[in-house]
């Protein structure tokens, strides 16, 4: 039976995360990385296993742990993305692409394909990721890596800052509109793609700083390239996750939608998205949950059920609408 989440820890405090029980280690051939800077990270310095392939439980406990991550945040991300992308019966779910590791897969059309898998979690207009359609969804991209400094040192003297946040966040979203053909920011993709370009402002920065929501070069070059703690670095100095998102929407508001071929962006928010989060929550259960598990049974049934329900509490104590039951209530 999957265990329910944990709670928020006792200390939320700044401190040194970067330990000697935590060394960082290059990942091996067969160690899974992903799309997410965050994740790979902590893989890679062990707070989740060397491997690439956790639980629920471990990815919760080790970004709140190593980053401070607030906890209905982690407990959000981490149940959307392993309903969809993880395997509901083993509880494990791949932090990149499809594997074994995870257990025998459930029936078909169920993909539990790690989170690297495009259009579940993974989406379009990554910042430092190409989209799918171009092949890589989920290395690092070298060209987008020197457009990320490019930007910050434009714009941000040198730092990645709210500013460069926000104008990155809308180059990227341009530069898929004019060249990718089956580019979509819809549903949870529109919330993720805005609230990505500000994890980094918030957990990357030293807790230490004098200079909040500024991430120097260096820095970001280290997570997002080495996939590594900065040397001696400080979890931040309270529970964080996408503070100033809204700001980052604001500079440049683009509605959830989809290319109907390239340079024809066309709103679409059957999905719902940013301005409709409990549209959102609905389809995203009743759409793209139930489309990956049309009649399931038995165990699987079960424990879909048990996650579903950490999701839906994951939304908070007010949540913006009631429980959604996707193959009814028993
Ligand atoms: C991207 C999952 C926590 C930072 C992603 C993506 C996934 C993901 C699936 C790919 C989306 C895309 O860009 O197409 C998760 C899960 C988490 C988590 C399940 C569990 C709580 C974190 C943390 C950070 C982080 C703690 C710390 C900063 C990022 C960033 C991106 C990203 C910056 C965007 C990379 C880019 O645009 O190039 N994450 N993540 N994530 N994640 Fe995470
Ligand atoms: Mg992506």
């Amino acid at each position: 039976v999957p265990p329910p989440p944990p709670g928020p820890p006792a200390f939320t405090g700044a401190k040194l995360v970067d330990d000697a029980a935590h060394p960082w280690r290059a990942a091996r051939k067969n160690d899974i990385r992903g799309p997410c800077p965050g994740l790979n990270t902590l893989a890679s310095h062990g707070y989740l296993p060397r491997d690439g392939v956790a639980s629920p439980v471990q990815i919760i406990e080790a970004v709140q742990e190593a980053f401070n991550m607030e906890n209905f945040a982690a407990r959000f991300t981490t149940y959307a993305a392993h309903l969809v992308d993880g395997n509901p019966i083993t509880d494990l779910i791949s932090i990149g692409e499809k594997t074994r590791k995870t257990g025998p897969d459930p029936p078909s059309p169920a993909i539990v394909g790690g989170i690297s898998n495009h259009g579940t979690f993974e989406g379009d207009a990554s910042m430092t990721r190409g989209d799918a359609f171009f092949g890589d969804n989920h290395s690092l991209n070298e060209p987008l890596f020197e457009q990320f400094k490019d930007f910050s040192n434009r714009y941000g003297d040198g730092f990645y800052n709210l500013t460069v946040a926000a104008e990155l966040r809308h180059q990227r979203i341009l530069q898929s509109m004019a060249t990718n053909p089956e580019f979509s920011i819809m549903g949870l993709r529109h919330i993720t793609v805005f609230a990505e370009a500000a994890f980094p402002l918030n957990i990357f920065v030293d807790g230490r700083t004098d200079k909040p929501q500024h991430l120097p070069l260096a820095d970001a070059e280290n997570f997002f390239k080495d996939m590594r703690f900065p040397r001696g670095f400080f979890r931040a100095s309270a529970p964080v996750s996408s503070e100033g998102v809204e700001s980052v929407f604001t500079a440049h508001p683009v509605p959830a939608g989809r290319n109907v071929g390239v340079n024809n962006f066309v709103p679409d928010n059957r999905l719902g998205g940013i301005f409709d989060f409990c549209l959102f929550y609905t389809q995203f259960i009743n759409t793209t949950i139930r489309g990956l598990y049309p009649n399931p049974t038995g165990v699987l049934r079960r424990n879909l059920d048990i996650n579903l329900k950490f999701m839906f509490e994951s939304l908070g104590p007010t949540p913006p609408c009631p429980q959604v039951f996707p193959w009814g209530e028993n």
